[in-house]
C-alpha cells in the first residue's frame, strides 16, 4: 500500500515500511527501510538538519539548513554538495555535469507499467501499487518509479530519464536503486566467481569508503552476480535484519556500498557507468533496469523465501511457470561433439528405459562443427551427422515416446564461418585492429537492428523445422572489442547496454513465436544466471562443473536470490569430467533434486543396479516435485559448517517437509549428525521418515533429529516429515 502524506510518502509492505519525503529544496530524502512500522506521519523519522559539518557545502545559502552531503537521499547527483556515490550523471550539452534534480510531481496508480526495451517484473492481478515521482533538472525529467508487492514483501525501482530539450545530452550514469541508511559497519554480501566455480559468497564488513561489485564482462557474468545482501555481523540464517537486492538485468552492472563521513552509509545498484555514454536526443528517454528490493528480520532465510516467491510469481512466465519440468538427458557429456543419429538415438534409447522424458541434443549438429573451433552462426543442420535433419531425429525421438530439444548459442560467431565470410561487420571489432577470440570465437554486435532480424528469421526456421519442446541458449565468452560498425565514434560508448536490449529483442521474439518451448538459460553455465534471463528462460544452467560437492556450494550461493524451480541440475559420471572426483550415485541425484534435475552422462554404461537407481530417482523427483517447485526453501546450515550440508522444502500447504544431508569431510572418532527441522505447523503433528517417530511440528523446529547413522565423506541421506 501507497500512502501519500501532505510531505512525503510511506509505502507498506506486509511486514516492511519505506520512507521518504520531499525537502523544502525539493530533493527527495530516504527517512526508513525496515520492519513495518505504524506511522500517520513524518515526524518521528525525521532527522533535525540544524547543523552544517565543516566544510561541506550549504545548498540552502539562507538557512544554511542543508548540505547534501550529510543527508539520506532517494537520489543523488554530484556538483551541489553530495560528494559521495552518486546516483546519475548526465553531461550536457554546455559540457557541464553538475546535475540537480528537484521535486516535480508525483502520481498513485495501480498494476506494474512493462518497460518499452528491458525485461521486468509484472503482476497478473493489478495488485501491484505504483508511485511515480517526477524531478527536473532544466530540460531533463526523471520519473523514479516504485512498485509494492504486498505479499511478497518486496518493492521494485526504475528510473526513466527525458530528454525535453533541444540539445542531446550523454547519460554517464543512471542507476536504478539508492538505499542510504543510518550507521556503518553493514555486511555487503557478494557471489564472486569464475567459469566451473560460480556464486562463491563473500561476506565484507564495509566501515569506510567505498566497497564495489560488479561485472564488466558485457554479460551480469559468473565474476559477481548483481543479487547482493546487506544485513550485520550477527545476522544468521534465522534471525537478524537483512536486506536482498537484485536488479532485473543481464549486463554490465554495478552494485556498490559508500560510507560518508557522517554515520550514514550509501548503497546504488544500476548499469555499469564504467565507458558508458549514452547519447540521449531531444525527445528520446532512457530506462534503467528495475531493481528488486526485500527486507527481513528473520536472517537470510527470511530474505531468500521473499526473493523466492517473487521471482517465482513475478519473473518467471509463460507455460512453464507452473508446469511440472521433464527430465532431462542431455548428450554434452556423453558424447561432446561426436554425435550422429545413430548415436543419439542409442543413448536416447537407453534414457527411455530408464524413464527419460526429454532429449537433448547439445552442441555440435549444425555448419560443420566438429569441435569449438568453427561454423557459429551457420545454424543449419550438419546433414552428414544428422541425415533426416532435426525432423528425422525429433520423430524418431517420439517415436520412443520422449520429447526433443537441442542447443544453440545464437549471439556467437566463428571466424571459420560463412556468416562470418559474409558478414565480418556483424561482429564485434575495431576496423584495422586485430580482433581477439574467447572460447574461438567472436561475439555478434547484437546491437545492430539487421543482426537480430536475421538470427530472429534464422531460428524462427530452426525452431519451426521440428517439434522442439526444449531450447538450451548459451553464451560462452566475456565480450572484447566492444565496437559497433553500425554506430558513428560519438556513440560507441552504447554498445554494451544495446548489446543487451538485443539479446533480449531477440529472445522475446522467439519466446513470443515458441510459447511452448522450454528456454534453459545458460553461459558456460552460470556466467549469466540473472532475473533478467529468468524472464525468458523460467531456468538457467547453473553451472559446467557437474561435481556434486562443488554442485554443493554452488547451488548454496545461488539459493539466496534464484529460487530452486530455476537452477539446472544433472547428474553426471564418475570420476567427474570436471575434478576427477567419485561421488555415489545417490549424492549426485539427492543434490540434483534441489534444482531442475536431469542427467547428463552415457546411460548405457551403467550397471542394472545402478538403472534401478536412476528409475527410482526419477520418480522421486516427480514425487517431490510440489515441495522443490514451490515449496519453502530453508538453507539448515550456516556457512561455517564445513561438516555437512543440510537443507529442506516445506511444501506451501505445510503438508509434508523433505530434509537433504550431504556430508562434506570424513574424521576419525566422527560426531554424529544433528539437523535442524523449519517451518512446520507447530500444533500439528509430523512422522518422520526415517523411523516412524511421530512428534508436533514445534518439537521437530525446536528440537531437530540426530540422524540414526553416521555418513561418510560424500554420502547423503534424505528424509521427510509428513503430517500424521
Ligand atoms: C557450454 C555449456 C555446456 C555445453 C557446451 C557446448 O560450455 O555450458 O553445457 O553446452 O557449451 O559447447
Amino acid at each position: 500500500m501507497i500512502k501519500k502524506l501532505e510531505n512525503g510518502f510511506i509505502l507498506n509492505t506486509k511486514n516492511t515500511t519505506y520512507a521518504f519525503r520531499v525537502l523544502k529544496t525539493g530533493h527527495l530524502e530516504h527517512l526508513y527501510y525496515g520492519k513495518k512500522i505504524a506511522i500517520e506521519n513524518m515526524e518521528p523519522l525525521i532527522e533535525q538538519h540544524n547543523f552544517m559539518p565543516g566544510n561541506t557545502v550549504a545548498y540552502n545559502q539562507e538557512t544554511m539548513e542543508y548540505s547534501l552531503e550529510n543527508m539520506r537521499l532517494e537520489m543523488s547527483s554530484y556538483g551541489k554538495g553530495d560528494v559521495r556515490e552518486p546516483f546519475v550523471e548526465v553531461v550536457k550539452s554546455d559540457g557541464s555535469f553538475t546535475n540537480d534534480f528537484t521535486y516535480a510531481d508525483s502520481e498513485i496508480s495501480w498494476g506494474k507499467q512493462p518497460f518499452e526495451t528491458l525485461p521486468g517484473s509484472y503482476d497478473e492481478d493489478g495488485n501491484v501499487d505504483h508511485l511515480t515521482v517526477t524531478l527536473k533538472d532544466n530540460d531533463l525529467v526523471m520519473e523514479l518509479h516504485y512498485y509494492v508487492y504486498e505479499n511478497c514483501d518486496v518493492i521494485t525501482r526504475t528510473t526513466v530519464l527525458i530528454n525535453k530539450g533541444k540539445e542531446k545530452v550523454n547519460i554517464k550514469r543512471l542507476m536504478s536503486m539508492q538505499l542510504d541508511m543510518f550507521g556503518m559497519n553493514y555486511v555487503m554480501t557478494t557471489f564472486n566467481g569464475s567459469w566451473a566455480n560460480e556464486m562463491n559468497r563473500h561476506d565484507t564488513k564495509v566501515a569506510a569508503g567505498r566497497f564495489t561489485n560488479y561485472s564488466y564482462a558485457g554479460t551480469s557474468s559468473n565474476r559477481a552476480n548483481p543479487f547482493v545482501m546487506i544485513s550485520r555481523e550477527e545476522t544468521t540464517e534465522d534471525f537478524g535484519e537483512c536486506i536482498g537486492t537484485n536488479l532485473i538485468y543481464s549486463g554490465n552492472h554495478y552494485e556498490a556500498m559508500d560510507v560518508c563521513s557522517f554515520n550514514k552509509t550509501r548503497f546504488v545498484s544500476g548499469i555499469n557507468p564504467q565507458s558508458m555514454s549514452y547519447g540521449l536526443l531531444p525527445g528520446e528517454k532512457f530506462e534503467a533496469p528495475e531493481s528488486v528490493l526485500t527486507y527481513s528480520k528473520k536472517g537470510y532465510n527470511g530474505m531468500s523465501q521473499n526473493m523466492h516467491k517473487f521471482v517465482r510469481e513475478h519473473i518467471v512466465r509463460g507455460k512453464w511457470k507452473y508446469k511440472e519440468r521433464p527430465v532431462l538427458l542431455n548428450s554434452w557429456e556423453a558424447n561432446y561433439f561426436d554425435i550422429t543419429e545413430e548415436k543419439l538415438i542409442n543413448l536416447a534409447k537407453a534414457g527411455k528405459d530408464i524413464g527419460i522424458e526429454l532429449f537433448v541434443m547439445d552442441d555440435g549438429w549444425f555448419g560443420k562443427r566438429n569441435n569449438d573451433k568453427s561454423s557459429l552462426g551457420d545454424w543449419f543442420v550438419n546433414t552428414d551427422k544428422l541425415p533426416g535433419s532435426l525432423k528425422g531425429l525429433s520423430e524418431k525421438v517420439d517415436k520412443l515416446g520422449m520429447s526433443f530439444g537441442l542447443w544453440v548459442e545464437p549471439e556467437m560467431i566463428s571466424e571459420d564461418s560463412d556468416l562470418f565470410r559474409k558478414h565480418p561487420d556483424w561482429a564485434f571489432r575495431i576496423q584495422g585492429r586485430e580482433m581477439h577470440e574467447g572460447r574461438n570465437q567472436y561475439v555478434l554486435d547484437m546491437g545492430r537492428d539487421d543482426v537480430v532480424a536475421y538470427l530472429t528469421d534464422v531460428f524462427t526456421a530452426v525452431l519451426g523445422s521440428a517439434d522442439i519442446k526444449y531450447i538450451k541458449w548459451d553464451m560462452n565468452r566475456n565480450i572484447s572489442d566492444a565496437n559497433s560498425a553500425a554506430l558513428p565514434p560519438n556513440r560507441q560508448g552504447e554498445v554494451m547496454h544495446r548489446y543487451i536490449l538485443g539479446v533480449y529483442k531477440l529472445m522475446e521474439n522467439l519466446v513470443s513465436t515458441f510459447p511452448n518451448i522450454l528456454f534453459e538459460g545458460c553461459s558456460g553455465g552460470g556466467g549469466r544466471f540473472d532475473a533478467g534471463m529468468l524472464y525468458y528462460s523460467p531456468q538457467i544452467w547453473c553451472s559446467d562443473n557437474t561435481d556434486a560437492m562443488n554442485r554443493l556450494d554452488i547451488q548454496y550461493g545461488t539459493s539466496f536470490f534464484y529460487p530452486i524451480s530455476s537452477v539446472g541440475a544433472h547428474v553426471s559420471a564418475c570420476p567427474n569430467h570436471q575434478t576427477g572426483r567419485s561421488v555415489p550415485l545417490s549424492t549426485r541425484a539427492d543434490v540434483a533434486l534441489a534444482g531442475r534435475f536431469g542427467y547428463e552422462l552415457d546411460l548405457r554404461l551403467l550397471s542394472d543396479e545402478e538403472k534401478a537407481q536412476v528409475k527410482e530417482q526419477i520418480k522421486e523427483f516427480h514425487d517431490y516435485y510440489d515441495l522443490t517447485h514451490e515449496g519453502d526453501y530453508y538453507r539448515l546450515t550456516e556457512r561455517d559448517n564445513t561438516s555437512f550440508t543440510a537443507w529442506e522444502f516445506v511444501a506451501k500447504n505445510k503438508e509434508r517437509a523433505l530434509v537433504e544431508v550431504v556430508k562434506k569431510d570424513a574424521w576419525g572418532n566422527p560426531l554424529p549428525v544433528h539437523v535442524t527441522i523449519k517451518g512446520l505447523e507447530d500444533n500439528s503433528m509430523y512422522v518422520c521418515s526415517l523411523n516412524g517417530i511421530k512428534r508436533s511440528g514445534k518439537t521437530w523446529n525446536h528440537a531437530g533429529i540426530t540422524l540414526p547413522k553416521f555418513l561418510s565423506a560424500g554420502e547423503s541421506m534424505k528424509f521427510t516429515l509428513t503430517k500424521a
